[in-house]
């Protein structure tokens, strides 16, 4: 960029958005109280670093953050990434379902410009709030040349994660991120790719395809404990869900009980997919009775996506970015 970098300020909510009554409480806070203007107006160094554009997309903690508000982001961010006097995006965010939110965009945006998302573990009033710091490294990152590239960065605890490979693991420490398959991507101050090559292509959706979605079907992520009740997934039938995301012990293993649920699920055209519960490892494309899908190496939640838009789009194909697995 040979002028000075002109980014555009997305926020969401979340508890980098937060506020509460002592500076000590780090837990009981509300969660988007604070507007994009506020957040920008707590790293004043970022007005030497970049223009900045802020705006506010809705200010929500991101439990209440649902398939709707994916659309309305996707679309208003795909208008900044095609905007010529836009070079980059960083998008403030809660933590919680922050994973979702990025998976999601990853895989329905197209082109090169950077899109960053941040968040924090603390809220704006905490003694040692990470939101400022957070927010000033996101737009680092997103300045650096050694990032661009199509997919989506998380840019939180001093690190910079892929949306492919990203989960929240804590509930409650400031380090609470995790790169489950392979490592965060680099470091966000000053921003280093520790891991080199090209940014993995990453939307599977034709480019204009998602204008042509309003609503994502139906679909819910199972997490089967021991001894676990198949009616479970009866009634999720009887209630007309499109899909299930089994999330299974072990290698994606569906305990023989739900077998009978299974094929009336398959039966009723219920879309079903074999997750892990586990946190790290593929589930294989080995042979397992039923008609279920292997999530190869695609946690549960990022599996009920891709199976919202394949579902959406009537294309299966999109299922094959749950990469299988040998085995
Ligand atoms: C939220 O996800 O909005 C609240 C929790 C957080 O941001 O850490």
């Amino acid at each position: 960029m040979r002028h000075r970098p002109r980014i555009a300020l997305i926020a969401t909510g979340g508890t980098i958005a937060g506020t509460a009554a002592a500076a000590t409480d780090i837990t009981g806070y509300t969660a988007g109280s604070l507007d994009a203007t506020q957040l920008l107006a707590a790293v004043p160094q970022l007005g030497e670093q970049a223009d900045i554009r802020a705006e506010q997309a809705f200010n929500l903690d991101s439990k209440d953050i649902a398939p709707g508000h994916w659309l309305r982001l996707a679309h208003r961010v795909q208008t900044l990434r095609d905007d010529p006097t836009i070079d980059g995006i960083v998008i403030t965010h809660g933590t919680d379902t922050l994973e979702e939110t990025a998976w999601f965009l990853h895989l329905v945006l197209h082109g090169d410009k950077p899109v960053v998302m941040t968040a924090a573990m603390r809220p704006a009033t905490a003694l040692s709030a990470d939101g400022p710091m957070n927010l000033w490294e996101a737009v680092q990152v997103a300045c650096c040349p050694a990032f661009h590239g199509p997919g989506v960065l998380i840019a939180v605890g001093g690190e910079v994660f892929d949306a492919a490979d990203f989960a929240k693991c804590h509930t409650i420490r400031p380090a609470a991120f995790c790169a489950p398959l392979g490592g965060p991507l680099g470091l966000a101050s000053p921003p280093v790719r520790l891991r080199g090559g090209p940014m993995a292509p990453a939307a599977v959706l034709a480019r204009g395809a998602l204008e042509h979605i309003d609503t994502l079907p139906w679909v819910e992520v199972l997490h089967i404990g021991a001894g676990a009740d198949p009616r479970l997934l009866d009634l999720l039938r009887e209630a007309g869900v499109a899909g299930v995301v089994l999330a299974l012990p072990g290698n994606g293993s569906l305990p023989d009980a739900w077998l009978p649920a299974v094929a009336r699920a398959a039966d009723a055209a219920v879309r079903l997919v074999r997750a892990s519960r586990v946190l790290h490892g593929p589930v294989t494309a080995r042979a397992q009775p039923g008609p279920l899908t292997a999530a190869g190496f695609r946690s549960a939640l990022q599996a009920r996506i891709v199976l919202m838009l394949a579902l959406a789009t009537g294309d299966d194909g999109l299922l094959a970015t749950c990469a299988p697995a040998p085995g």
